[in-house]
């Protein structure tokens, strides 16, 4: 089987397709922006993408994601291969403290972002509501996703060149 992660295809052997995706993601991958915290599926820090959808990866298997697009904080780019906007504007909003939660809330800020361009306050509210912070407090972090919506309004279908993640 393959998982495709940033825009790579991983083969995947069968004794691996039974290992805990975040495991995988962060010793097999080294992709270590992920971050493991409760290991309940319970607080979201080790949330990523999966076919432009939040999942967290503590509870979940290898195999469980083959055949589907996963997109980890590594592979979330601006242009040029800098900051994405979205990170950019969390630095911006003082929307960062041990930065712990950081990566999983910005992926799940990303994709409320893709499907919904401009939210409220109140959606915002409501698309992190189980991505726990326990030291910045929600409201930078909802200023951080409310000026980053900008820089989506102008997608018609789909991810832009600017903020595709890289291969
Ligand atoms: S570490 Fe997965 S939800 Fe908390
Ligand atoms: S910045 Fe520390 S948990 Fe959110």
């Amino acid at each position: 089987m393959t998982i495709t992660v940033n825009g790579r295809d991983y083969p995947v052997h069968e004794a691996q397709g039974e290992m805990r995706l975040i495991q995988f993601i962060r010793e097999d991958l080294d992709l270590t922006g992920v971050k493991n915290a409760c290991d309940i599926g319970a607080c979201g820090a080790c949330t990523l993408l999966v076919d432009e959808q939040p999942m967290r990866i503590c509870t979940t298997r290898v195999k469980d994601v083959a055949g589907h697009r996963v997109l980890t904080i590594e592979g979330l780019r601006g242009d040029g291969g800098g900051l994405h906007p979205l990170q950019q504007a969390f630095i911006d909003a003082g929307a960062i403290q041990c930065g712990f939660c950081t990566p999983g809330m910005v992926l799940t800020a990303h994709a409320l972002l893709l499907h919904h361009a401009r939210p409220s306050r109140a959606e915002i509210r409501r698309a992190i509501y189980t991505n726990l912070c326990r030291c910045t407090g929600y409201q930078q972090i909802v200023d951080a996703i409310e000026a980053a919506a900008v820089c989506y309004e102008q997608i018609p279908h789909g991810i832009p060149e600017t903020l595709n993640p890289r291969p």
